[in-house]
């Protein structure tokens, strides 16, 4: 495999970074989870545009342009000839002294890693999972606002270790108020009716990518769209729910702390969605191998 890093390609063994950046030392950098599908970077402009918005918050200037990134995201998926994958873009705050003072730090280094992908066992989509709420609250929008996909995912972390002590997968993550935040490394969906609710990202949640793309299709299927807070009680007496995220897509989840979601089995809705989206990654995105297309 081969890892783009400063404008370089290096073997796996080669990549490295120093143990004075900061995206070690303090987690302080960025980072981006991306598919391939089919020989097409899915939704690349906008995971690079998320990347600038989180750039933006923690005031850290990106070397490279808009149009260069999507273009390096693209170039390691050539050089590795991945047309279905997983591309990990890492942007870490660079080298610095053992101090916090990112101002210390001379310059962010990107790191594109692109691998094929773990998928979820099938069985998590034909019967659904079985999810609980964990203790660990979502940060504080008004402390490490969620809303930033920063290289700090200890929050993620604890809430993902009482997840799977508790025999879970994914867990739900309230805010500090007991709203519905959102899942370790997904975002929640519920079906009531004819209605598609998700928690406001005010509530302390990502801006997911698979979450912007499903609430655009939503009219396809017949419901419309809120976002409006959300309580387990919500949870718990919701038709439908689901779970979305760039490497889960859609999960649909079938009980929530003991109490069976709908009617136990993953519903109409979901389904309907699943197909959509699976319609949506396979026909759209930015081409990888642009030029193999053209000589056809
Ligand atoms: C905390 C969190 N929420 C939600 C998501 C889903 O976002 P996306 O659909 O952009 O992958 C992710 C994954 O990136 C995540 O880490």
């Amino acid at each position: 495999m081969k890892i783009y890093i400063d404008g370089k390609y290096e073997s796996e063994k080669t990549a490295k970074v120093s143990v004075f950046d900061h995206g070690l030392l303090y987690g302080d950098g960025i980072f981006e989870g991306i598919r391939a599908y089919n020989g097409r970077v899915f939704k690349l402009k906008e995971h690079i545009d998320r990347l600038f918005y989180s750039a933006k918050a923690i005031l850290l200037t990106l070397p490279l342009s808009h149009q260069e990134l999507m273009h390096v995201t693209a170039e390691t998926c050539r050089v590795n000839n991945i047309r279905d994958g997983y591309i990990r873009l890492v942007v870490t705050r660079g080298v610095g002294t053992l101090g916090l003072n990112p101002n210390k730090c001379k310059k962010p280094s990107v790191i594109v890693i692109a691998d094929k992908i773990q998928l979820y066992p099938p069985e998590y989509y034909e019967k659904g999972l079985t999810i609980i709420t964990v203790p660990t609250t979502r940060n504080l929008h008004s402390a490490l606002n969620p809303a930033i996909k920063s290289l700090n995912y200890l929050n993620n972390i604890l809430a993902k270790i009482e997840a799977n002590n508790g025999g879970c997968e994914e867990a739900i993550m309230l805010n500090a108020e007991g709203y519905v935040a959102e899942c370790t490394g997904d975002n929640i969906f519920l079906v009531r009716g004819d209605q598609l609710v998700t928690p406001p990202l005010s509530a302390g949640a990502l801006y997911g990518i698979t979450r912007a793309a499903i609430m655009e299709m939503a009219y396809e299927v017949g419901l419309k769209v809120s976002e409006p807070n959300l309580t387990r009680y919500d949870v718990f007496n919701a038709d439908e729910c689901f779970v979305t995220g760039t490497g889960a897509e859609l999960v649909p989840v079938v009980k929530v702390d003991g109490r069976v979601i709908g009617s136990g089995s993953p519903g109409p809705k979901t389904h309907e969605l699943m197909e959509r989206y699976k319609k949506l990654v396979n026909s759209t995105g930015y081409e990888i191998f642009p030029d193999r297309k053209k000589s056809k």
